[in-house]
């Protein structure tokens, strides 16, 4: 049966540090005049959204909004794919503000690409920069980078820090790989 690894991939402690840094490289790059909307990818994001929102308000960057969108992708297995559902719309206008939009994981970038070519492309904001905590580099299949990324890493399933398999493992305070079990 698969389960957490034991052994944490990336510890508690190790994240809290990252997104520390993170936060600062984010926060060089803001305008101060202009507000921040941080739209959060749901599900897998709301923890680090959450630590993220408060780093960068050590940073002295008060956000002025946080908004959430549900996307949904038809993919096949563990694949997604461009074509996006969304089950649950912002309901914040991005006009004239610094989009921050936060992810969990770059993947094959599918997601991500669409929501900016196309969810986003009809509407106005001032700008738009993509954040995520993970990337899977060697999953990639359409050319797409994150602005920020916390960490990359090897083709494993991961779970923890708001991350699940099946819904189970959002709660640990790490990431673990996901594995069978000894
Ligand atoms: P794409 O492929 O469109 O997909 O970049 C990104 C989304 O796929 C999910 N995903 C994972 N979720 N552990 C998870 O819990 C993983 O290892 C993993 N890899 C991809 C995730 O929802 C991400 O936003």
């Amino acid at each position: 049966m698969l389960a957490p690894n034991p052994t944490p991939l990336l510890s508690h402690d190790q994240i809290q540090e990252r997104v520390r840094s993170l936060a600062a490289e984010i926060a060089r790059d803001l305008d101060p005049e202009m507000p921040v909307l941080v739209l959060g990818l749901l599900r897998g994001c709301f923890v680090f959204v959450a630590d993220l929102i408060r780093a960068l308000s050590r940073e002295g960057v008060q956000v002025r909004e946080v908004d959430f969108i549900i996307v949904s992708s038809y993919g096949s297995g563990t694949t997604s794919s461009g074509n996006i559902n969304i089950e649950r719309d912002m309901s914040t206008d991005p006009a004239g503000k610094q989009v921050l939009l936060v992810d969990d994981i770059l993947d094959t970038g599918n997601t991500l690409k669409a929501i900016r070519d196309t969810y986003l492309a009809g509407r106005e904001f001032g700008s738009l920069k993509t954040c995520v905590l993970l990337d899977k580099p060697s999953r990639r299949t359409v050319e797409l980078n994150a602005d920020y990324v916390g960490f990359s890493i090897e083709d494993y399933f991961v779970v923890g820090y708001g991350l699940d398999y099946d819904q189970k493992h959002r709660e640990l305070p790490h990431i673990a790989v996901m594995s069978e079990e000894e």
